[in-house]
């Protein structure tokens, strides 16, 4: 096998959130993550890395758990290089800290620099819609992963796409894991199309603690024991590491 790096589960882990697309769900997903990720593992070993310069990520979390190591370092043109080398930097630093996990909320874009960047993780989160305005810039992001990938003859990162916003009672993820199916990816569980996420950034942390939001609490407590199962846990890797891969993984309730 091309690649060195062997995890075990208590490996340090990289986790970015990224799509070429805007809007679909990168910042919630990489705070939802953080936040339910603390209630299993040390909320001390999880830096949540925002490169993005609304900072939501930073916003939300440092207020609604402080406990969480929060790195702003915003990756725009003008900080492009100095950033993703400090990103890359805290990556590397981290592998050395046993059971510590980074979590990269990346902007929207298409900078081939940051897809070398993410494309050095240990797993991505692509989160998209079904709709195909966001399904086939998708493709193409993955695309272009799948090829850093094989350029450098890698089998990381594990590509995970996490389809996001869906309709309540949609149960039929086919066409998605067809259009999907040339390609090296593992379909997430989905995240429904949720009212309390989508008034998310309009209110305080306060609201958000207080409203009734039980639905995205399942929602996203079922997404973090996918990726406390699958990623931390190791699942992929030995999914991969055997002999006949599926040609994708989905692993939807
Ligand atoms: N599951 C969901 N249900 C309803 N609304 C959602 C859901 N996920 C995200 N949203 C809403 O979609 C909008 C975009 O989400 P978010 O900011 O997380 O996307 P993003 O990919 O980080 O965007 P950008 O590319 O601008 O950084 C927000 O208003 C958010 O509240
Ligand atoms: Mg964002």
């Amino acid at each position: 096998m091309p690649n060195s790096k062997i995890k075990t589960a208590n490996s340090a882990k990289s986790i970015f959130v990224a799509n070429v697309k805007g809007g679909v769900g990168k910042s919630t997903i990489s705070i939802m993550l953080a936040r339910v990720l603390a209630e299993k593992i040390p909320p001390q070993n999880i830096t949540l890395i925002d490169t993005d310069l609304q900072r939501t990520a930073t916003e939300f979390l440092s207020k609604s758990n402080p406990e969480i190591n929060i790195e702003f370092l915003p990756i725009t043109p003008a900080f492009e290089n100095t950033n993703i080398s400090l990103v890359q930097q805290f990556i590397k630093q981290n592998e050395f800290r046993p059971g510590h996990v980074a979590i990269v909320d990346t902007p929207a874009g298409s900078s081939q620099r940051l897809w070398n960047l993410v494309a050095e993780g240990y797993c991505v989160l692509i989160p998209t819609t079904l709709s195909n305005a966001d399904l086939f810039p998708t493709e193409n992001f993955i695309r272009s992963m799948d090829k850093v990938k094989a350029r450098y003859g890698k089998s990381y990162p594990h590509l995970i796409v996490c389809p996001n916003k869906i309709p309540f009672g949609q149960k039929d993820f086919s066409l998605m894991a067809e259009r999907l199916n040339n390609h090296d990816v593992v379909i997430g569980p989905a995240l429904r199309d949720l009212a309390s996420v989508r008034h998310f950034y309009n209110g305080k942390v306060e609201n958000w603690e207080n409203r009734n939001n039980s639905n995205a609490q399942s929602d996203f407590k079922q997404f973090g024991s996918f990726i406390e199962k699958f990623v931390l846990g190791g699942e992929l890797d030995r999914i991969y590491s055997e002999n006949n891969v599926p040609k994708n993984v989905v692993p939807i309730r």
